[in-house]
């Protein structure tokens, strides 16, 4: 046998990165368990039909665990989509955006510039009502004092802006009639009061797996 390297001592890798990471130990083995034989179905979930009750049963209880764990209010709805934060991107013009008014994106760095790029891309008014880049996103962008949002379907921020490491906590949330957010890599890390956003998304393969571990 050759000689043991430091990892060899450790039971588990722990993958600390920003996209798909470490799972608690609990958790993967239920999910072994129940991936060959689901103890209501006697089947695997892998092999049964997304529309049989069984399947909706999963995914309805996914749905309320996860409105209770960010203390959703009751008219909030919880919609569990194909694609990632990039796909929402589009998906949140394409729904929200009418030809009347524009939308405005607060430019915090990186994750700020891709919906930009994306709701133009599809013809949408693109208006940046704040930007910190000429001091190179050190420090987060806000709402002007004058700032008048019924010229505007939405704004959109990006609570958490991964590459630059800025975060709007509850208390900078602005208030206007329309709010999204991006929480795709702080969702569930920080309680927010979300009857000051409209829509927030995140992708489920990003955190969670992580914040379950604390
Ligand atoms: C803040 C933020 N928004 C959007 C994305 C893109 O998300 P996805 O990889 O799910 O498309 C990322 C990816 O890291 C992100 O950190």
């Amino acid at each position: 046998m050759g000689k043991k390297e430091w990892r060899d001592y450790f039971m588990t890798t722990y993958n600390f990165s920003a996209g798909p990471s470490s799972l608690p130990t609990e958790v993967m083995t239920q999910i072994t368990q129940e991936l060959t034989k689901n103890q209501a179905t006697h089947m695997s979930i892998l092999e049964i039909s997304h529309r049989t009750p069984q399947f909706e049963n999963i995914l309805d209880e996914a749905k309320a665990s996860l409105k209770s764990l960010l203390d959703l209010p009751d008219n909030y709805k919880v919609m569990f989509l194909s694609g990632g934060g990039t796909t929402q991107f589009e998906m949140v013009p394409m729904n929200l955006a009418t030809r009347l008014k524009k939308i405005a994106i607060l430019d915090s760095g990186n994750f700020a510039h891709k919906p930009i790029g994306a709701a133009e891309a599809l013809n949408v008014t693109v208006d940046v009502p704040g930007t910190t880049r000429s001091i190179k996103y050190r420090e987060l962008p806000h709402l002007p004092a004058q700032f008048d949002d019924t010229q505007y379907d939405y704004v959109h921020l990006v609570t958490n802006n991964t590459i630059e490491g800025t975060t709007y906590h509850q208390e900078d949330i602005p208030d206007v009639q329309h709010l999204v957010a991006d929480m795709s890599s702080n969702i569930l890390a920080e309680p927010y009061d979300f009857k000051k956003f409209d829509l927030i998304f995140a992708g489920a393969q990003k955190i969670w797996g992580l914040l379950a571990l604390h």
